[in-house]
């Protein structure tokens, strides 16, 4: 059920909250940095315009503004009810350095609202581009001409094709017999998702044929009502080809760079031999991702632009990675070298090895971690598997204490926890040591929440005993492991990211 204003996508049920790395300024200037695209990694005082587009609640939003108090934070969703939520966590955290704007995008950039709007040096918009009519698409395009500074850099995630191909007529099905069924968009989803699932069951050619609609259906069973109405029941749902995305937001003088997922930049992780035989024959980038759309399973891409791409040499581009930072996000047990990528199972070799057992001890630059390397120089290599694998983040200089602002943000994210029963949220907490924040299940940011309000891991019974309130006995035992395990695995993480005392 679309509401008035809402022009076909879905407004009467809100979005999930969700925290994405994938759209932090770090990840966007690694992203740059492997493309040999000349990007500086901001500080968390430097005077930086950060814009998000389609926010939602704005969890990445407040996450980012509180991480870093020296930044301007603006973010920008139609839903008023997205709006007053990120708004009001914004407030509750006392965070004086991020504004929501309730604004439609199809008309922002010609409105006096934009004269709201700072030229940004990152933009993201994750979630919005192939769920939105052609007409947001253009007034999207021109508010990133009208806002991206030159040298900005431009996060933007969207369905992929061909990725998606082989769903067109599942997702019409479902959003045709939802917007025939009653009731609140959630529920039509699941009218559509029933009539899909009872067609697949009574032998649908179509339904039954491909592997893509097979795996999609029985996937969406459990999934949130929130994520499943606003991917299936958007009137424009429109999943789209790499190339003609870049060819749209060329119309901002916006360059494709690479993907903000850095093992996908790298074919040897990627492709088979023969795969990358075959795509060594072509030189351009468009047609190389093309071929790299054929080969992978690849439905959500995540890319990055930029204005105005300052090109380097290979050596500038490694001199560069060299002078990056990272910190471990896993705890030194937990340690993964053999890991699993489209090519298959890769395992990294001793010298790698070597260096990713080291930069588990603690934060590194890049360079040292190399110097161990010997004659090996391939730091673009090394950091796609730390980065790219979730065992490390990239650290931005800072090493002191955490801002007020992080502390207060994270604080207010934790004392909303009373469950960890439904916990597929994904959450976040505000580290000013990663410029972002680190994805943090509830349990985290409720046990975070407690620690900042002076308990320690002494006061493990009690966090134990509240979050058991609404699991039945047999499972109390449960909640105890899920508890220790994360004081044991994840607080000294948390520790040495600064996020709890
Ligand atoms: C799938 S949600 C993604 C939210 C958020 N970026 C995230 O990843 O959690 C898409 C968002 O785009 C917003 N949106 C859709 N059309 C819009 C428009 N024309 N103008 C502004 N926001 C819009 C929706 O309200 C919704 O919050």
């Amino acid at each position: 059920m679309t509401q008035s204003w809402s022009s076909g996508y879905v407004a009467d049920i809100a979005y999930l909250e969700g925290f994405y790395v994938q759209q932090s300024p770090a990840r966007m200037v690694l992203a740059c940095l492997f493309g040999n695209v000349e990007a500086d990694l901001p500080e968390p005082d430097d005077p930086v315009c950060y814009l998000e587009l389609g926010c939602g609640v704005g969890i990445g939003a407040l996450v980012t503004a509180a991480a870093n108090p020296g930044w301007q934070v603006t973010a920008i969703d139609y839903n008023p009810a997205h709006i007053a939520a990120g708004a009001g966590l914004a407030r509750a955290a006392r965070l004086d350095n991020i504004r929501f704007i309730e604004a439609d995008l199809a008309q922002l950039a010609t409105s006096s609202q934009a004269d709201l709007i700072p030229q940004a040096d990152f933009v993201t918009m994750h979630g919005l581009w192939s769920w939105v009519s052609n007409e947001v698409r253009s007034g999207i395009v021109r508010l990133l001409a009208a806002k991206t500074r030159p040298g900005g850099v431009v996060h933007l995630s969207y369905n992929a094709l061909p990725g998606w191909q082989g769903a067109f007529g599942m997702q019409r099905l479902i959003y045709e017999a939802g917007i025939r069924s009653d009731g609140r968009s959630d529920a039509q989803a699941e009218a559509g998702l029933k009539l899909a699932r009872d067609l697949k069951a009574v032998g649908s050619q179509y339904l039954n044929e491909s592997s893509i609609t097979r795996d999609l259906l029985d996937s969406t069973v459990g999934l949130q009502a929130e994520y499943l109405s606003h991917e299936y029941m958007s009137a424009h749902w429109a999943p789209a080809f790499h190339a003609d995305v870049a060819a749209a937001l060329a119309g901002a003088k916006l360059d494709w760079v690479s993907s903000v997922n850095p093992m996908e930049n790298f074919p040897e992780l990627m492709l088979t031999p023969e795969q990358r035989e075959v795509m060594a024959r072509y030189k351009d980038p468009l047609l190389r991702e093309l071929i790299k759309d054929m080969c992978l399973p690849r439905q959500l891409r995540h890319d990055v632009f930029v204005r105005g791409a300052r090109r380097m040499h290979n050596e500038a581009r490694d001199e560069a990675l060299c002078r990056l930072t990272v910190t471990p996000i896993v705890s030194p047990g937990e340690l993964q070298t053999k890991i699993r990528v489209p090519a298959g199972m890769a395992e990294v070799g001793d010298t790698l090895k070597d260096m990713m057992a080291a930069a588990m001890r603690g934060r590194a630059r890049v360079g040292d971690l190399m110097a161990r390397g010997g004659e090996r120089k391939n730091p673009a290599e090394l950091l796609s598997i730390l980065v790219g694998s979730h065992q490390c983040q990239i650290a931005t200089r800072s090493d002191g204490p955490q801002p007020d602002s992080a502390n207060r943000l994270n604080r207010v994210f934790g004392s909303r926890i009373h469950s960890i029963v439904d916990d597929q949220t994904v959450g976040g907490l505000a580290s000013s040591r990663l410029g972002t924040g680190l994805t943090a299940p509830p349990l985290l940011q409720f046990i975070t929440a407690r620690m900042l309000g002076g308990e320690r891991e002494d006061h493990a019974d009690a966090w134990i005993k509240a979050l058991s309130a609404d699991v039945i006995p047999e499972k109390h035992d449960t909640v105890r492991k899920v508890v220790h395990t994360a004081i044991e695995q994840r607080l000294p993480i948390m520790r040495h990211l600064g996020i709890v005392p």
